[in-house]
């Protein structure tokens, strides 16, 4: 059986859903099912954009025949050669000995890894800003490595204004025929689950994201079309804003998350009962996990949301409870930068979970540690409620601080407001490909609805203002921009320089390491001074040479 969808002259989604794998990449609940898109483009040339998952491979092998009609198939571009979108390569190469493969001279490696050196041998390498003619239409390639893999790229369709855009801008959850943005409330049933799989499967790369966005100004784009998810056509400002903000690590909302790990109740009882003060104390954007019981994938996703996070766990073997170690390695992973921390520990006889956990926490960069730890042993007893009000205290502080500190870079950048989501002209244009001025549906003015705290929001989207929102029921009391330009600034990439650093008092040996970051793939390499930087190969990326790795920064530490 056959089945696509139309979505410009010639151009054809025909992806396929997915409702019996549990686990994304065997890790991330997809309780709502997973989507995989791929595109068939019939012009003078034939081209089809990426495969599919092998979950949906019949019908996706006959809706390509039934559409080429014994045409020949000219070329596959390959935007990433994960197998979610690449496992169906040899089978459609096989069927198609005359298609030439279309990608990156990294995803030309994966192919020889995944297929073979034969199926590597009809490789066409292209790079970025590099085009292919297919007829009435001109296609553009753009680079755009660790979004989410090394290979990766997207490909830009000047003429119809659509931007394949590889994992960028994708969702979890099944289209159950609902195949644009429009068929759904953004906010009620898209927002969340977009966030989650921005913070899960890419948000380990802000930069690279920001590479990305910076790279794609100046393109017009009507349609989105992600490898998964629902295309974009209705909510782009507002999603490239979202990337922006996500991309540099900056809270959306002024809110608080807490986690709390607890065996026999005494810890979640604590955890309950600061909520509550929390909301007296006019916080009301608050989110409670039990990481027992949530996976880490949604606790990560409320994190990138929020500015404040509140870990409470038991000490277990002598350590962090396991869940909660979970889900602190993954904010650790993905490099969730700039985010207000609290510590709530527990032990019957011997806590130490908050000590690590502060630890982990202090060790991302740009963490701050908000209030005094609040160590209970076993139950929290009456004489700790100061304590627990002195916590409750600084973190409604921490909140408001935030809320003014948006407020106000809201207020110094409101004229820029307008290009901060916008795909405008940039200097990584390709040129012949800028469209006419004013075709741009991602609009040249400011989107309310960009803006959550907006006072133009509308109600469902409203998690800031002060009526609570029916379709997530997070409020708070106070309002704060958070779509402005400074929660979208990158993170300067030009490393602080070298200094000679003091000897730690008190410590007789010491020795200097050097942080290094790989200029491919954002990767972070801690290796003592005088590592000959230009033989290192990056454990990520695995690419290597003088001038690869850039230094970050120099530091003393015990020998
Ligand atoms: Fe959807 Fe990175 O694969």
């Amino acid at each position: 059986m056959h089945c696509e969808h139309e979505l410009a002259p010639g151009l054809y989604w025909i992806g396929g859903d997915d409702h019996r794998t549990p686990l994304f990449e065997g890790h991330h609940p997809v309780p709502h099912g997973m989507a995989y898109n791929n595109y068939l483009l019939l012009d003078e040339k034939t081209v089809l954009f990426d495969t599919i998952d092998r979950a949906v491979e019949e019908r996706f092998l006959e809706t390509v025949e039934h559409l080429l009609d014994e045409r020949p198939l000219d070329y596959i571009v390959i935007n990433h050669m994960e197998p979610d979108h690449s496992a169906t390569l040899g089978a459609v190469a096989a069927r198609h000995p005359e298609a030439a493969l279309v990608c990156t001279a990294t995803a030309k490696q994966m192919v020889k890894q995944f297929f073979g050196p034969d199926l590597a041998e009809r490789v066409h390498v292209v790079g970025d800003g590099d085009t292919l003619d297919t007829g009435a239409r001109t296609l553009t390639f753009l680079k755009a490595p660790m979004v989410h893999w090394p290979e990766v790229m997207v490909t830009y369709d000047a003429d119809d204004r659509i931007l394949f855009s590889a994992d960028a801008f994708g969702s979890f959850g099944a289209l159950d025929g609902r195949l644009f943005d429009s068929d759904y409330d953004f906010d009620a049933e898209l927002l969340d689950e977009n966030r989650r799989y921005y913070a899960n499967i890419v948000g380990k790369y802000g930069t690279q994201v920001t590479d990305l966005l910076d790279k794609l100004d100046g393109h017009d784009v009507d349609l989105i079309c992600p490898l998964h998810g629902p295309l974009v056509r209705d909510n782009i400002t507002r999603l490239i804003g979202l990337y922006r903000t996500w991309a540099a690590y900056r809270p959306e909302d002024a809110g608080v998350v807490i986690a709390y790990a607890s065996i026999y109740g005494g810890t979640r009882d604590v955890a309950e009962k600061l909520a509550f003060k929390l909301s007296d104390r006019g916080v009301n954007d608050l989110a409670l996990f039990d990481v027992s019981v949530t996976d880490p994938s949604y606790i990560l996703s409320e994190a990138f949301r929020v500015g404040t996070v509140v870990l409470a766990s038991v000490t277990y073997n002598a350590g962090v409870f396991p869940k909660m170690q979970e889900f602190i390695e993954a904010m650790v992973a993905h490099n969730l930068r700039h985010r207000r921390f609290a510590i709530i520990q527990n032990g019957s006889w011997g806590p130490i979970a908050g000590r690590l956990m502060t630890k982990a926490v202090e060790a991302i960069p740009d963490s701050t540690i908000v209030g005094d730890m609040l160590t209970i042993k076993s139950r929290m007893t009456d004489a700790q409620e100061p304590d627990l009000d002195a916590l409750a205290d600084a973190i409604a502080a921490a909140v408001r601080d935030e809320d003014g500190e948006r407020a106000d870079a809201a207020g110094e950048t409101a004229g820029e407001d307008a290009a901060a989501a916008r795909v405008t002209a940039g200097a990584a244009g390709v040129a012949g490909t800028a469209a006419a001025p004013g075709a741009d549906p991602a609009g040249t003015a400011s989107a309310p609805s960009v803006n959550r705290s907006s006072t133009t929001a509308t109600p469902a989207d409203d998690r800031t203002g002060t009526a609570s929102s029916p379709a997530d029921g997070r409020t708070s009391t106070a309002a704060a921009p958070s779509a402005n330009r400074a929660s979208t600034a990158t993170t300067p990439l030009t490393p602080p320089p070298a200094r000679d650093l003091p000897p730690i008092p008190g410590t007789a040996n010491t020795k200097v390491m050097q942080v290094w970051r790989c200029t491919f793939c954002g990767y972070q390499a801690e290796v003592p001074k005088g590592t000959d930087m230009s033989t290192f190969v990056c454990p990520i990326c695995f690419h290597s040479g003088e001038g690869r790795f850039v230094l970050v920064r120099e530091k003393v530490v015990p020998a």
